[in-house]
């Protein structure tokens, strides 16, 4: 199980390989975490749905598989919910039991007219249930409760209650738009309206993985829906991204408030792909808490791990706020984070005007602190001695602009062309703002003001002890507020 570049912290499979999270619910005290998996081999392959579950969110115990690929199909992405009320009448009378929606795959031979056969890609959206969350069964063997629409890309159903029009609605992705769906009984499904023809971004390959639910705006009492969309390839800084709409949605129609060609993304990292949120959690909670892949399709399959790839990033809780350029979705970490991590009493003190370093004996560090950058400055935030990735921030008139160097070279040809990045990404911010790391073996994930913006990056450094060290080209480093924890809580600096 211990491997170089096994995390502590983000969920990995025990073996095998993941991407997308699915299902994600909450149901008898128990996150239920499902994802693509294919437990044979390091690489993708023909799609289950494997299966953990955690009190914490951070600590996850697997499971058996709850879905495996049969003549029904593979398993592809989907959504899961607890069915309260037997509404779907697969459970026992009065009892709830969970529902999983995904996408069955298949690929049937068909012969052309000069004799040569060629795969014929069917996408289709089934069910299966589960009294317990446990074991699960295929709804009519598989049978598709949406049969395929023409094109081939029609899939990762989400599912959700929409209390105000009293009615389940689902969401699919169908080549680069989505499909909504409306139904009473779980089991019978209408087409209700599309959304994405010239919104948001396109590239060649179709949209996938949407989710869709209504947050409040912080600090007032008004909602905003969110339908957030996965781009495979022509993200903001190369491969794979998360985009979102932030609009209204009456039950049946999305309308998109931004203009169609405005584009948001959840995140400004390279490894942030196919967020889904969590369903069902308690009415008292009433977070809206997220489990994204860490990867990207451009290399994800020649990643430098041994008996497992993929990571899902930390879990996050989305909110709505008003910055200066509009609202955003901004992503925290889940507040158990603080849980597992302790804080060092002693705050670090910068070891000289212009720098700070701070060093940890563990494979762990979050760091967190206030800076001030003046108008001439530039910022580095280096992660690791060796610098296998850092952060650049200056002031430019419409905020700071970050830049995002990580390097990287694996003896692979896609992989050494697509890992190693240099981009720049503007954040509408003030020159006052706080940064928020959190290291892990494997990756790097910074928030900025609370995580308002959020970038999220593998990172494979050949040492272990992590470490952080900002510092200023010129005029002295201006921080506040530094804050450092780790596993275990050792001193670390
Ligand atoms: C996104 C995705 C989904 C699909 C799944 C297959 O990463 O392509 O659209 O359901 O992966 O594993």
């Amino acid at each position: 199980m211990t491997e170089k570049y096994r995390p502590y912290l983000h969920m990995t499979p025990d073996s095998g390989w993941m991407n997308d999270p699915n299902g994600l619910v909450f149901f008898n005290g128990y996150y239920h975490q499902f994802y693509q998996y294919y437990p044979s081999d390091t690489v993708w392959g023909p799609m289950h749905w494997g299966h953990k579950i955690s009190t914490n969110l951070i600590d996850w115990q697997e499971l058996e598989p709850a879905l495996y690929p049969d003549e029904s199909g593979m398993c592809f992405s989907g959504s899961a919910i607890v069915d309260w009320h037997n509404t779907s009448g697969l459970f026992e009378a009065g009892k709830p039991g969970l529902l999983a929606f995904y996408t069955s795959f298949i690929q049937p031979k068909v012969t052309l007219a000069d004799g040569s056969e060629v795969e014929d890609p069917i996408q289709q959206q089934s069910l299966a249930y589960s009294q317990d969350g446990m074991t699960w069964t295929k709804y009519a063997d598989g049978t598709p409760i949406i049969p395929a629409r023409g094109n081939p890309d029609f899939r990762d159903p989400k599912v959700l209650w929409h209390a105000e029009s009293q009615a389940w609605v689902m969401v699919v992705s169908c080549g680069q738009h989505i499909e909504f769906y409306r139904s009473t009984n779980l089991l019978d499904w209408g087409l209700v309206s599309e959304f994405g023809y010239r919104h948001g971004a396109h590239s060649k390959g179709p949209w996938e993985c949407p989710d869709l639910f209504e947050l409040t705006i912080e600090g007032s009492q008004e909602t905003r829906w969110v339908l957030v969309v996965g781009i495979g390839e022509g993200a903001h800084c190369g491969g794979a991204g998360t985009q979102y709409f932030i609009g209204d949605f009456d039950g049946e129609t999305f309308i998109n408030h931004n203009h169609p060609e405005s584009v948001l993304w959840l995140d400004f990292g390279r490894d942030y792909y196919a967020t889904q949120s969590f369903s069902d959690i308690p009415v008292e909670d009433g977070r809206r808490i997220v489990s994204t892949w860490m990867s990207n399709h451009q290399y994800s399959l020649e990643l430098p791990t041994q008996e497992f790839r993929s990571s899902m990033a930390m879990p996050r809780e989305l909110f709505l706020f008003e910055g200066k350029a509009g609202l955003r979705v901004g992503q925290r970490f889940v507040k158990e984070l603080s849980q597992v991590l302790s804080l060092d009493v002693q705050t670090p003190e910068p070891s000289d005007e212009q720098a700070i370093s701070l060093y940890s004996l563990q494979e762990v560090m979050k760091f967190s602190a206030d800076v001030t950058l003046q108008d001439t400055q530039t910022l580095h935030l280096n992660v690791y001695q060796d610098n296998p990735a850092y952060f650049e921030f200056v002031c430019v008139e419409q905020g700071i602009e970050v830049r995002s160097v990580r390097r990287g070279q694996f003896g692979s040809e896609r992989i050494d062309e697509h890992f190693p990045h240099d981009y720049r990404v503007t954040l509408p911010i003030e020159n006052e703002f706080q940064v928020e790391v959190l290291i892990d073996k494997g990756s790097v994930e910074l928030l900025i003001n609370a995580g308002q913006y959020s970038f999220t990056n593998l990172v494979y450094a050949k040492e272990t002890q992590t470490s952080v060290a900002l510092n200023v080209d010129s005029g002295s480093l201006a921080l506040r507020n530094v804050q450092v924890s780790s596993l275990a809580g050792e001193k670390t600096c």
